[in-house]
C-alpha cells in the first residue's frame, strides 16, 4: 500500500475506500507506518473530514486491531452508557449495579480525566483495594456472574485508539467529529453491546461547548452504531454546571454511593434523574419496556429497592476492594487534611455555578492531571455545592473545600468566587437533559 497517495488523496477532500483505511490502520497498528505519516494524515481529516461510509470503516478497523470481548448467550442484553464527560459526572458508578438489577449485562469498561473532566478508574482507585486492570476473561467471568464490572480497558483491546490518540492530542487533531467518533465507538464495539446510551455534553465544562456542536457529535455517533448493528441512542446534556453537588474522586464516589441509598438526597436529583433516564432509555433499546414513562417506573423501583446498592458491594468484592475499609472511609465527613467553605457575600437565588471553573480548581488541587505523568490526590476536591435555582443567606455555604494545605484551601476558595454568582430573582430554570437523539 502506498499510504503516501492516500493522504495526498485525502488532502484533496477525496473519499478513501474502506480497505485502503482498513490497510493504513493495520499497518499503523503494526508499525508499518511511521508516526509523521499517521499525523499528516489525521490532519488532513481534520481538515477534509469522513463520510459515514469512511467513519465506519475506520472505527471498525480501529475496533479489530485487538481483541474484542467475546460473551456466551445468555438472555441478560449487554448494554452501556458512555460519556464524553463533565465535572462531578459519576453517573456509571450508580448505574452500572442499577442496570445489572434492571437484568442486563454491563461492560462498562471506561477510562481516565481527560482534561478537567474527572475519569471513572481514577474515582474508583480512590476505593481502598479496588481493581481496575483485569484481562479480558476476567472481565466477561466476572459479568456473566454479577453482571456488572466497572474496569480499563486491557493493553490488548483497540491499540490503535491508543496510538492514534496520543498522536492527536500531540498534533492538534482532537476536536475532529469523525475521528472522536472512530475513537469513542471503535472501544464501544469491542464489547459486543445490543444497545448503548451516550451522554453527549454541552456548556461550559464539555468537550462539545455548544449545543449545536454536540448534537452534531451525538447525531454522528447514533448513526454509525445503529449502521454496526448497536441500538443507540444520545441524551444531550447540561455541563454548565456540575452534575451532583461534589467533585473530586473520593468525593463522587461517596455521592454515588448516596445515590444508591434510598431514600435520595434531595440535593442530588440531577445525578438520580439522570442515572434514571439512561436506564430508562436502554430498557426501552432493549424492548424490556414499553414506554419511558413505564421504564423510568421501573428503574425508580429498582432503586428504591436498595438492590443496586447490595450489587454495588458485591461488585467491589468481586474486584478485590477491602469492603470494611471502604465502609470505614464512607463514615468520614472527609479525608483531606484540611477544609474551608465559600460563603454567600448576599442572598437571594445561586445564578451562576460554573463548572469549568471548578473543574480547573479541583485539578489543580491535585484532583486531575495538569500533565500524563501527574500522580491524583483523591481525596480533594470539593462538596456540598450549591447549584442555580437554589436560595442562599448571606454567609451561608456556597461550596466546601478539601484541600491538601490550607494554601491550597485559600487559593481554591479565591478563585471558586468566580464562579458563583446570586440574583436577586430566581433564574430560569434549564432542563438537565435538553435533547434525546434518535438517529
Ligand atoms: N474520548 C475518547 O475516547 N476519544 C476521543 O477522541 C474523545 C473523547
Amino acid at each position: 500500500m502506498n499510504f503516501l497517495s492516500l493522504i495526498e488523496s485525502k488532502r484533496e477532500g477525496k473519499t478513501l475506500a474502506p480497505g485502503e483505511i482498513q490497510g493504513f490502520i493495520r499497518d499503523f497498528t503494526t508499525g508499518r507506518i511511521p508516526d509523521y505519516q499517521m499525523a499528516a494524515m489525521l490532519m488532513a481529516i481534520y481538515f477534509r473530514g469522513l463520510d459515514t461510509a469512511e467513519t465506519t470503516a475506520l472505527t471498525l478497523a480501529m475496533r479489530d486491531s485487538g481483541d474484542v470481548l467475546k460473551f456466551p448467550n445468555d438472555p441478560r442484553p449487554l448494554v452501556d452508557k458512555h460519556s464524553t464527560g463533565g465535572i462531578g459526572d459519576k453517573v456509571s458508578l450508580p448505574l452500572t449495579p442499577l442496570l445489572a438489577c434492571l437484568g442486563f449485562r454491563v461492560p462498562m469498561i471506561s477510562g481516565r480525566g481527560l482534561g478537567i473532566t474527572g475519569g471513572t478508574l481514577d474515582k474508583l482507585d480512590s476505593i481502598p483495594g479496588f481493581q481496575t486492570l483485569l484481562p479480558a476473561d476476567k472481565i466477561v467471568a466476572q459479568i456473566q456472574k454479577t453482571g456488572c464490572i466497572i474496569c480499563g480497558q486491557t493493553d490488548r483491546m483497540v491499540p490503535a485508539d491508543k496510538k492514534i490518540y496520543a498522536l492527536r492530542d500531540a498534533s492538534g487533531t482532537v476536536p475532529s467529529i469523525p475521528l472522536i467518533t472512530a475513537s469513542i465507538l471503535s472501544k464501544k464495539l469491542a464489547e459486543s453491546l445490543d444497545a448503548l446510551v451516550l451522554d453527549v455534553k454541552f456548556g461550559s465544562a464539555a468537550f462539545m461547548q455548544t449545543k449545536v456542536d454536540a448534537r452534531k457529535l451525538a447525531r454522528a455517533m447514533v448513526t454509525l452504531c445503529n449502521k454496526c448493528g448497536v441500538n443507540a441512542r444520545a441524551l444531550l446534556t447540561d455541563m454548565n454546571t456540575p452534575l451532583g453537588c461534589a467533585a473530586g474522586n473520593w468525593l463522587e464516589v461517596k455521592e454515588s454511593v448516596a445515590c444508591l441509598e434510598p431514600p435520595s438526597d434531595e440535593s442530588i436529583k440531577d445525578l438520580r434523574t439522570l442515572a434514571i433516564d439512561c436506564a430508562a432509555h436502554l430498557l426501552l433499546q432493549t424492548r424490556k419496556s414499553k414506554s419511558l414513562a413505564a421504564a423510568r417506573k421501573q428503574a425508580e423501583a429498582c432503586l428504591a429497592s436498595g438492590n443496586p446498592r447490595k450489587k454495588w458491594d458485591e461488585m467491589l468484592a468481586a474486584q478485590g476492594a477491602d469492603l470494611s475499609a471502604f465502609n470505614r472511609k464512607l463514615a468520614l465527613d472527609t479525608t483531606a487534611p484540611v477544609t474551608a467553605e465559600l460563603k454567600s457575600y448576599q442572598s437571594g437565588y445561586v445564578s451562576k455555578c460554573d463548572a469549568r471553573i471548578i473543574g480547573e480548581v479541583i485539578r489543580d488541587l491535585g484532583g486531575g492531571r495538569l500533565s500524563k505523568e501527574s500522580t491524583i490526590n483523591y481525596d480533594v476536591g470539593i462538596d456540598k455545592i450549591k447549584k442555580p435555582g437554589e436560595r442562599v443567606g448571606k454567609l451561608q455555604t456556597l461550596c466546601r473545600v478539601h484541600a491538601a494545605n490550607s494554601a491550597h484551601a485559600k487559593a481554591a476558595l479565591e478563585r471558586l468566587k468566580a464562579a458563583f454568582a446570586i440574583s436577586v430573582r430566581r433564574p430560569a430554570k434549564t432542563p438537565l437533559i435538553a435533547e434525546v437523539i434518535l438517529r
